[in-house]
């Protein structure tokens, strides 16, 4: 296995058209560089260096918000994958043994692939990780001399006889890490890019009578993304293939193409989820929970027997027990609510603790911000909130209490205690008649006018 990962990100990605760095545009709601340290980091190597350049401090913090441990380095000009390589020379100090080279901008790689490519090393010095596209266009073209690889040759360096070679370079590279240095030191740039090509460094080995090998992947794998329509078609293929895995591990999707996943998102078998929801990063839904149309989930936990939305949005730190009800219109943050509790219209629930089998009445809101500060709210199990009550936290609700329909309730209200919080009632007889008497005329009055 590699004991190190060099990824290179220091390209502008000017077909993006954005002032954000390529790298950190996302799929499945994580940035491209985070695909590629995953696929990476599944072959748990001791070192990974990532070679930043076009916005290197805003990769450098998300790629450090992905693994602290991971080291950074920037490539000031961009001379070429090779130059690109040779920036982590001092990353890689007293590292022993192989390296794998991938690229930041291609989120598909398996780790399992890039395994295969470990292997193979056992079998040759420098290892390229090849794919047969459909439509071959610029891509680098490996020339193979029987089984083993010979040299590859850039598209705008070849010649018309190379040009038609189908087997193509996907620029993952695995070798010796000494030698993948001695090999960059030895690149040049006579080339029609005047660049520094990584993709060199075969034909370097092969002269010095190293040999070179090829593991071949699925185009899906080698999916790079250089424009937005390359994003959307990368996030099409990830969810099309997050559908399909979801399916077959014992998830109902009704509509799956109107369901969105995120990279991380874990559905338990016999959960069913209707059509038209969105997953952002962060949600775990257990077997047999229900999740119900138009709902937007990130960041949360649904548990067995748990019933969501239709229309519900779930936030961050929404932790929902076994049996719990969240319905139509409410929104749920940072809160835990305890089995069997319900809260089932028009709600928002942020920085609280719902006591098991409370119930929540339409239109109840936590008033849990201040304009600077964030208060907690807690709610008692067995609990009875009437509809339209306004909790202003920080403020606890007993178990067993209630709160009067329509109350603000700004104090703690003991166990078993009903709280009306709220103007008295007060009937005046006939008044209503009287009032509609006196504006009918007046209505008429100005008629006349
Ligand atoms: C490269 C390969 C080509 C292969 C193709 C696959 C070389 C010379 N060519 O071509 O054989 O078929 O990828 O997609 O390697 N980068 C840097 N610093 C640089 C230059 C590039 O970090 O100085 C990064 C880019 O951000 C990108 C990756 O390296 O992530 C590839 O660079 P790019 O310029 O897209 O290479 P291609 O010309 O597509
Ligand atoms: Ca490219």
């Amino acid at each position: 296995m590699p004991t190190a990962l060099i990824i290179l990100a220091a390209g502008q990605g000017t077909r993006m058209q954005s002032d954000r760095p390529k790298v950190l545009h996302e799929v499945a709601g994580a940035p491209l560089i985070a695909h590629a340290i995953a696929a990476g980091a599944a072959l748990a190597p001791d070192r990974m260096v990532i070679v930043a350049g076009h916005g290197a401090d805003a990769v450098r913090a998300a790629a450090l918000e992905i693994d602290p441990d991971v080291a950074v380095v920037v490539q000031h000009e961009q001379l070429g994958t090779a130059h690109a390589v040779a920036q982590a020379r001092a990353a890689l100090d007293g590292v022993t043994g192989d390296a794998i080279v991938l690229y930041g901008d291609t989120p598909f790689i398996r780790p399992e692939t890039l395994a295969a490519m470990a292997e193979a090393r056992a079998r040759h010095a420098v290892v390229v990780l090849g794919f047969e596209p459909a439509d071959p266009g610029r891509y680098g073209r490996l020339v193979m001399a029987g089984d083993a690889l010979d040299r590859i040759v850039e598209f705008k360096d070849a010649t018309p006889e190379e040009q038609a070679i189908g087997l193509c370079n996907s620029g993952v590279i695995a070798a010796d890490c000494a030698l993948l240095f001695e090999l960059i030191d030895a690149v040049g740039n006579d080339n029609a890019a005047g660049e520094y090509y990584l993709t060199d460094i075969v034909g370097l080995a092969r002269a010095r009578g190293l040999s070179a090998g090829v593991v071949v992947c699925d185009e899906a794998e080698t999916l790079g993304v250089n424009s937005r329509t390359d994003l959307a078609r990368a996030e099409a293929a990830f969810q099309s293939r997050a559908r399909t895995e979801a399916l077959e591990n014992g998830v109902t999707l009704i509509a799956p193409e109107t369901v969105f996943f995120a990279h991380d998102t874990a559905i338990g078998r016999d959960a069913l989820i209707e059509p038209n929801v969105i997953f952002g990063p962060g949600v775990t839904v257990e077997s047999g929970a229900h999740i119900r149309a138009f709902s937007h989930l990130e960041g949360c936990h649904v548990s067995r027997g748990t019933v969501v939305g239709p229309f519900a949005r779930l936030r961050p730190g929404a932790e929902l027990s076994e049996d719990v009800r969240v319905g139509n219109f409410v929104e749920v943050k940072n809160a835990l609510v305890a089995e069997g509790a319900k809260i089932n219209h028009l709600s928002y629930i942020g920085d609280a603790t719902v006591g098991a089998k409370a119930n929540i009445g339409a239109g109840t809101v936590t008033c849990n911000y201040d304009g600077v500060f964030k208060h907690h709210t807690e709610i008692g199990a067995h609990a009875f909130i009437g509809s339209d009550t306004m909790l202003v936290a920080p403020v606890r609700i007993g178990e067993g209490a209630m709160t009067a329909s329509g109350s603000v309730i700004t104090s703690n209200v003991p166990d078993g205690a009903l709280a009306l919080g709220r103007a008295r009632q007060d009937n005046k007889p006939g008044l209503a008649a009287k009032l509609f008497e006196r504006l009918r005329a007046e209505k008429a009055r100005r008629k006349g006018n």
